[in-house]
Formats: C-alpha cells, structure tokens, sequence
C-alpha cells in the first residue's frame, strides 16, 4: 500500500485538505442485490480520514481505461483485530464501464483511490433524524446512522459533535423488493426501518415520499431530514420538506469528471443571498447541500 498527499491548498479555496491518493487492495466484491454489489478495500488512509457523506474516486490501479475516476459515497469504514481502522466498504449498482468492471474486481486486485472528498452530512442536531433513501442512494446512510446512534467514530482528526437523536429512522424506498440491498447492514440497535417499493412486493406499496409524508403527519418540530437518491425523488422531498418547515440536506449524485473542484464539471444551481443563482461545484462545496438553498430544474 502506498499513498501521498494531496496539492498545497493554495490552488483550490473552500476545500478542506484532507484527500490523499492510495493504492487500494480489493478484499471482497459480494452482490447485495439485483445488479447491486458491495466492495472492501483495504484502505486506511482515506477510511481513517472519512465522515459519513463524503465519497472518493476509484480508478484502475493501471492504464488509462477508463481514463477518469468515478465517484462513490462511503458505505462504511472497517476495523482490524485490534479495532484499528483498516478499510472501507462501498456499495453500487452496475450501469457503464467502470462499474462493470468494478463487479469483476478479485480479491488482491490493487485500485486507485482518491479521497476523502466532499463536505458530507453535517454532524446530527436534532430530536429525530429521518434519513430518505432510493435505490442505491441508501449507501451513504448506514454511516449516518452508526455515527448517529454512538456506535462509531469517523473522521481523522475525530472532532465532528453530533447530537444522538431520540429517534432515527431510515426510510428506504426501490422499485421491487430484489432491488433491497444491505438490510441486515440496517439492524442498527435504536434504528427503525420502513421500507417501501413501487411495485409492493415488500413494504408499503408505493413511493417513499409517502412515508415520510406519514412520518411528518406526526411530528415536525425537532424533525430533520438527510436524503439521497434519484433527482425527482429528492425534489419531492425537498419541497415536501420546505412545506412542512422541516430543515433538510440532499447528497447530490452530480456526474464528476475530477472530483477536486478544477474541471467545473459538476455544477449545481444554488440560491444566492440577493434572491439570483450562481453555480456551485458539487464535488467541493457538496455533494450535501441544504435543501432550501438549491434551485431545481423543472
Ligand atoms: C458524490 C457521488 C457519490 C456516488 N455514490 C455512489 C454509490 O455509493 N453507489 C453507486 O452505485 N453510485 C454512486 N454514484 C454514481 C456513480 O458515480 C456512477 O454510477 C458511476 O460513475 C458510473 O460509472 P460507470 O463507468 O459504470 O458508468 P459510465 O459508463 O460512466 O456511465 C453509464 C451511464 O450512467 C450515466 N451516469 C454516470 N454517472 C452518473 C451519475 N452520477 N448520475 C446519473 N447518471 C450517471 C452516464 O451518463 C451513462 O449514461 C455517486 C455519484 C456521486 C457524484
Ligand atoms: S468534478 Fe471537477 S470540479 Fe467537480
């Protein structure tokens, strides 16, 4: 295993310096789900130094096929025999090139990594944290919810001061009950969670909004909402969110070419103070934004 250090800071204002590049050692790929696997790397550079919603970049460890890395979220960090962080877990769904290959990956086989990156969710403030995922936008949140209910720490140096919530729940919605991945990973002592899928083979027969359309029927005061998934999904959310009054962070799944801020491929439209837009790089200054600051397309 080798790694080094990101650029000087001087370069890329906003971003905290806390990435670096290791050769990763891929110790397992196991399906999830339909066309849904999870990897362990062992990496402990960039997992030591990871928070929940943060992503990195993978690529080839060689060659230059494909030539850009591709981003995916921090599904969980790992820890050794003697409880010292070794490697990380991600999970993802195989669509194009590099995902292709990913689920081909054997055990020994060395990747390139390059993270942490991103600001990931802020640290938990509220009485009951609802997280809202779809599809393979629940990845995020089993690291959410175990730095949430005290289970882990995250982070290098380890200095994020969340609240624990009275009540946390995770709302996850997918087309069809194959498509359900990692719910044993989601029996988290003090975790409930409500499925719901579009063709009602497995918990409420529907979208997931609807549940947390009930959830909120209950209670918003002291309700905040994290959420990651498809765009329509996290819309409807967002203004199911903005509504009820209820404070809510989306984790932007942006296509990225670089990951580090320099090539402006990831733009996001955000509200600006004066009631305009400008655009704001997912990749740096997301890919978690506050609901009500972002401007969606219709
Ligand atoms: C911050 C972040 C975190 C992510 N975390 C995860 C994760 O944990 N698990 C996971 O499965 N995926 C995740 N993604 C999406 C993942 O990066 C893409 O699925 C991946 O890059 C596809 O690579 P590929 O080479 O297989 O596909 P490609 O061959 O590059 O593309 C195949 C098709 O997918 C489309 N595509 C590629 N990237 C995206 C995207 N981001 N959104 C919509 N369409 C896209 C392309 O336009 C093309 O049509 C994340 C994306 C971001 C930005
Ligand atoms: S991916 Fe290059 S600036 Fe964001």
């Amino acid at each position: 295993m080798s790694s080094s250090s990101s650029p000087s800071g001087s370069c890329l204002p906003g971003m905290v310096f806390n990435a670096v590049q290791e050769q990763a050692t891929v110790e397992f790929v196991r399906p999830m789900a339909t066309n849904t696997w999870v990897v362990r790397l062992k990496a402990p550079e960039i997992a030591k130094r990871m928070i929940p919603g943060q992503f990195f970049m993978v690529r080839p460890a060689s060659g230059s096929d494909p030539l850009l890395g591709r981003p995916f979220a921090l599904y969980d960090i790992c820890h050794d025999s003697n409880g010292v962080v070794s490697g990380l877990e991600f999970g993802f769904v195989t669509v194009g090139k590099m995902t292709s290959l990913m689920q081909q990956w054997t055990p020994g086989e060395t990747v390139q990594l390059w993270g942490p990156l991103g600001n990931g969710f802020p640290p938990v403030a509220c009485e009951h944290l609802i997280c809202v995922a779809g599809g393979i936008g629940q990845t995020p949140f089993r690291a959410v919810m175990q730095e949430a209910l005290g289970n882990r720490i995250y982070g290098h140096p380890p200095n994020r001061r969340g609240a624990k919530p009275v009540k946390a729940t995770l709302l996850y919605g997918v087309r069809s009950k194959d498509y359900l991945a990692g719910l044993d990973d989601f029996r988290i002592p003090g975790l409930e969670v409500q499925i719901a899928t579009d063709d009602g083979t497995a918990g409420h027969p529907g979208y997931v909004t609807e549940l947390l359309k009930q959830q909120l029927n209950q209670r918003t005061d002291g309700v905040h909402v994290y959420c990651c998934g498809p765009e329509p999904m996290m819309h409807a959310v967002a203004t199911e969110c903005a509504r009820r009054g209820v404070r809510c962070w989306l984790s932007l799944e942006t296509p990225m070419a670089c990951g580090f801020g320099a090539c402006f491929s990831c733009v996001t439209k955000v509200k600006e103070p004066d009631g305009s837009w400008d655009y704001r790089r997912t990749c740096v200054e997301g890919p978690v934004f506050d609901a009500s600051t972002l401007v969606f397309s219709e």
